[in-house]
């Protein structure tokens, strides 16, 4: 059982010229006081359980949109198996709008016979066969964004239909919502509304809510947060063609737009999160969008930027092309247990951005460099060394700079991190190879046997999350999960990397030794 208690969020120091310095308190925990061990997720919406990290799994929307059918789940949800990817943790297979031709005399929804002809329970079944998890669509409006029957109004009868065909997933969306928008609680009401009646059915449901909070935690800025009965994610909208700032995008800022995602790019949306991290937690996670790697409009290394910031940031990772056509390149980015085991960390951390500037502004309009970091729950610190300039960069990340939320907490001494020296492990390093990716695609790859640990050998590609889950896996020191060691950091030191154009050095810092005393304790 899970039960959510309050729990302060944020720490906050002012600094005198900067912003205000605030980072997050929200690990979970287990209390058994009571003899009977119960899992604690402070502050969170998490009542069923599910969701304590992000949901992985596929979304038919971005590839596919209205193309959807029986024979298109199932063949994917079979490639995903195939593929490796239900193994690393890509467990929801997620159809979207269009799947239905109205209401039956009782009320009921239909699915379209047509795409559908063995109806939904079929494929939940199927998709359940597989060990996989069965994602529903509809809108918390008259109609879908499609124009297809919307659920308002009819929230508790559409909640049992889903639970009775054995649905584990609900992505309900903000199309047609007749008005009742606007404050935050006016769209909390609604949305609160399927919560309660997807509690209703009994059954463990994710409520993944879209343009509802998110990112667009702007119009309804707590609604995942706010004591609903289900696990909850927070969709931004609509698609991410590249990381160029796209003319349909109207949104600049995270807060107060009310399409904060709409047809953004992935540095519009990244540099968007960081407003809202502290509003990341385990059992509430803010959907940064479907990926987009495998479907063009972006090189190599800015689907690395894309799928790397994505896990770095706690969002769910849902897949958003067509599998069956996966390239090895995209196969390889999609299945790096290194980034998936920052996505999948217990701590449930978000990201957060130290620093942003600007080089060559003149040249490309852009020309952002940035580095963001994050503290998991084992005590190990992640950088990002973000370059999305026109040009290769030596990037640096000091020390004060990684831990600058804890070096200006409070009691201003230096704090423990830097007297420390750090192991530096580059997340990237073990991308599997193209030839690697080919051959578990065409099936002739053969058995693997999976590392549990990492002297044995530093160059695992692959990992099973099924049978080892990735907070076991990291306990283990599991070699797949902790990337190469590349360096180290001397206490006060710097990282620096050379980092080309549209590119992300992601590395994972641990801590090597007990820190040496300070001046101070040794007088
Ligand atoms: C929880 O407490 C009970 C009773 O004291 C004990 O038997 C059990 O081992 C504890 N479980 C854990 C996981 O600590
Ligand atoms: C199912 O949908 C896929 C993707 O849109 C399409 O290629 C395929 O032809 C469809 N199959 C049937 C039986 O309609
Ligand atoms: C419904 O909500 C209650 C708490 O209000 C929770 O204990 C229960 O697990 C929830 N059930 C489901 C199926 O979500
Ligand atoms: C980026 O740099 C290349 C040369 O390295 C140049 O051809 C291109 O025009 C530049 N792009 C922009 C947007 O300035
Ligand atoms: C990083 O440090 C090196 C060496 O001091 C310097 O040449 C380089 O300009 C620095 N990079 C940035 C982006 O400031
Ligand atoms: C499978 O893919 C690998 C890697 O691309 C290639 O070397 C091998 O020849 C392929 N085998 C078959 C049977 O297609
Ligand atoms: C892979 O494992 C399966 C089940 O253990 C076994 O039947 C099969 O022969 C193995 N294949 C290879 C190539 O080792
Ligand atoms: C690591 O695994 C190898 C084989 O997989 C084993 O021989 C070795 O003893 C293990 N080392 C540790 C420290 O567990
Ligand atoms: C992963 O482990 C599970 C459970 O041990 C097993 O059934 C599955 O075949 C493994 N997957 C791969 C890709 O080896
Ligand atoms: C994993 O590594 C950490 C840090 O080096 C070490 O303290 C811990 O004992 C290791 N765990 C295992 C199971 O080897």
């Amino acid at each position: 059982m899970v039960r959510s208690i309050v729990w302060p969020l944020l720490t906050a120091t002012a600094s005198f010229f900067g912003e205000i310095a605030a980072y997050t308190y929200n690990r979970r925990y287990i209390d058994n006081s009571s003899g009977t061990p119960e899992v604690i997720i402070p502050g969170a919406s998490s009542y069923n359980g599910l969701n304590l990290v992000p949901q992985m799994g596929w979304n038919n929307w971005n590839a596919f949109h209205c193309d959807v059918n029986e024979s298109l789940l199932l063949s994917t949800a079979q490639a995903m198996v195939n593929f490796g990817l239900r193994d690393l943790g890509y467990n929801y297979v997620v159809l979207d709008d269009c799947w239905s031709i109205g209401r039956d005399a009782g009320g009921n929804l239909v699915p379209d016979p047509i795409k559908f002809p063995n109806g939904m329970k079929y494929v939940a079944d199927k998709i359940h066969s597989l060990g996989m998890k069965f994602g529903m669509y509809s809108s918390a409006g008259v109609f879908t964004c499609g124009r297809y029957p919307g659920s308002l109004g009819y929230e508790q009868q559409d909640a049992n239909l889903w639970a009775n065909w054995g649905v584990d997933y609900l992505k309900y969306d903000n199309c047609f919502n007749q008005g009742q928008s606007g404050t935050p609680k006016i769209s909390f009401d609604r949305y609160n509304v399927m919560s309660q009646a997807l509690n209703k059915t009994g059954r463990p449901i994710v409520y993944s809510m879209v343009s509802s909070c998110v990112i667009g935690a702007t119009t309804t800025p707590m609604i995942g947060r706010t004591r609903l009965p289900t696990a909850a994610a927070c969709p931004a909208t609509s698609t991410i063609p590249s990381t160029d700032l796209m003319p349909r995008c109207p949104c600049t800022e995270a807060i107060g737009c009310a399409w904060p995602g709409f047809h953004c790019s992935v540095m519009n949306i990244l540099n968007k999160m960081a407003a809202i991290t502290s509003r990341t937690m385990t059992g509430y996670f803010n959907d940064m969008d479907m990926l987009e790697i495998g479907n063009g409009g972006q090189t190599d290394s800015e689907y690395v930027v894309h799928f790397s910031m994505w896990a770095m940031h706690s969002s769910p990772l849902l897949i958003g092309t067509n599998v069956l056509t996966l390239s090895p390149a995209n196969l390889a980015i999609y299945s790096n247990p290194a980034i998936i085991a920052l996505n999948q960390d217990p701590s449930g951390t978000a990201a957060i951005r130290k620093w942003q500037y600007f080089v060559d502004p003149d040249e490309t309009g852009e020309g952002e460099i940035a580095l963001w970091t994050r503290s998991l729950d084992n005590g190990d610190q992640v950088i990002a060394l973000l370059n999305a300039a026109n040009r290769t960069m030596m990037m640096n990340a000091t020390m004060r700079d990684i831990f600058f939320d804890q070096a200006t907490a409070g009691a201003y001494r230096e704090p423990e991190e830097l007297r420390k020296t750090w192991d530096v492990y580059d997340l990237w390093a073990n991308r599997m190879t193209a030839a690697e990716a080919g051959s578990i695609i065409n099936g002739t790859a053969g058995n693997f046997t999976f590392n549990t640990n990492s002297t044995a050998n530093p160059r695992v590609t692959r990992y099973n999350a099924t049978a080892t889950s990735y907070e076991d896996g990291l306990k283990n020191n599991n070699t797949a999960l902790l990337g190469l060691k590349v360096g180290s950091i001397a206490p006060s030191g710097t990282w620096s990397a050379e980092i080309a154009r549209h590119s992300v050095g992601m590395y994972r810092l641990r801590a090597r030794e007990t820190p040496v005393p300070r001046k101070k304790d040794e007088l």
